[in-house]
């Protein structure tokens, strides 16, 4: 059977006795770690380089300002992660604000609030931001998302750069696009924009995406064409499976990888990582509400369900689950389950747990990333809350 950590050490269980359950903890000394570790390799880079903290992964506002507090920028895909990063302290020439269904009031929400850059992804939405832009008698600036047709070996549901996705202008279709762009009065094209897809663990695809951009480089400057940004995307995995061995993601070989770019003088670098900035820091805690025997399998039933973690039940995630409360005895394997009407609401199938009683507390591991933030009120269920530590 598999071997789960009997510990929990570093969990502060004692006060966890005194939160209503299921909520999300976060350790912010692991937020903290990761942000100093991932800023160290970053300035390794020969160029100027941003991190845009992709929102998505997690807008809760306290951890958006400590994120905002080192330095950050902010990836944000839709008016409501604009305004939750002005609120958190994020700077608005640090922002990007990408997605390929942007309403016309998020647009002008984002010239506004002077978001350093639009990521563009197809050529409707490139006029409309120039017509918006023209109506406000400002000037856009905008990156075109290119779908460079690399696939990231990740679930299928997060593989984004593959010709078959929705996201991104192809390749191919490049040239017009950028010929267009340079002709619209109201849009100042800085940049050129790619994420290959989330969860990738294999940085090869990286390796390639790095050849397809020293040959774009190449081919513009060739027309006398410069651009002012490179934007790489985010996409770097971490470590389901042991998050105490592994708490911190590879950021030395992952900034590594992209020192095969051949950016020119005065280009900048941008990426956009989520997973590897969050994933890490937080739990989701729940509590036992009932242990129940069936014919062939036991079940743990926990008061947290598909409406508070997701992950399992969308993408047959993997999320280390442990007893924080009965650390001693042998392993039973359980089916550990939420509480929410639908068969998919499963966490783990066989789990090896000591013997588990109601009432014990139990951690889903590496949940900061698109944990809380995809968390949804289906049968009426109330959000969960949280706790930093
Ligand atoms: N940039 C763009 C344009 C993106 O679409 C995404 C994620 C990111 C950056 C950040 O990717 P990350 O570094 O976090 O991998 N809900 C899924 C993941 C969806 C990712 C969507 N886009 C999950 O729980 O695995």
């Amino acid at each position: 059977m598999e071997n789960v950590p009997r510990t929990n050490k570093g969990f502060p269980v004692e006060a966890f006795e005194r939160q209503r359950t299921p909520f999300y903890y976060y350790d912010l000394d692991i937020l903290h770690g990761t942000l100093a570790e991932l800023n160290r390799c970053m300035a390794r880079l020969p160029w100027p380089c941003t991190m845009h903290y992709a929102v998505k992964a997690n807008a809760n506002p306290r951890l958006l300002a400590e994120i905002a507090g080192h330095g950050l920028g902010a990836d944000l895909v839709s008016g409501g992660e604009i305004q939750a990063a002005i609120h958190a302290g994020f700077k608005p020439a640090l922002m990007a604000y990408s997605g390929v269904g942007k309403a016309d009031w998020e647009i002008r929400l984002g010239l506004e609030c002077g978001v350093g850059c639009f990521n563009v992804e197809s050529v409707p939405e490139l006029e409309v931001i120039s017509a918006l832009a023209a109506e406000m008698g400002c000037t856009a600036p905008v990156a075109i998302r290119v779908n460079p047709d690399i696939d990231a070996h990740t679930h299928r549901y997060i593989t984004t750069g593959t010709a078959q996705s929705k996201f991104g202008i192809p390749i191919e279709q490049l040239p017009q696009v950028v010929d267009l762009a340079l002709t619209l009065p109201h849009v100042h094209l800085s940049g050129l924009h790619f994420h290959i897809g989330s969860q990738i663990i294999d940085l090869q695809p990286y390796e390639m995406l790095c050849d397809t951009i020293n040959a774009l480089l190449d081919h513009y400057e060739s027309r006398g064409i410069h651009f002012e940004t490179i934007n790489v995307g985010g996409g770097l995995g971490i470590d389901y499976s042991d998050p105490d061995c592994h708490a911190m993601p590879d950021f030395e070989h992952y900034f590594g990888t992209f020192a095969h770019l051949r950016l020119r003088d005065g280009q900048q670098l941008h990426f956009e990582l989520g997973r590897a900035v969050v994933g890490a820091c937080g739990s989701l805690i729940s509590r036992v509400l009932y242990v129940k025997h069936s014919r062939d399998k036991q079940f743990v039933i926990l008061d947290a369900g598909m409406t508070d973690l997701i992950r399992p039940a969308l993408y047959e995630a993997h999320h280390l689950i442990q007893n924080l409360t009965a650390v001693d005895g042998a392993s039973q394997a359980y089916d550990v389950v939420g509480p929410v009407c639908e068969s998919s609401d499963v966490f783990a199938h066989d789990c090896p747990l000591p013997v588990t009683r109601r009432g014990d507390l139990i951690a889903l591991r590496s949940a900061g990333a698109y944990g809380e933030s995809m968390a949804s009120s289906y049968n009426q269920r109330s959000l969960p809350g949280s706790y930093f530590a």
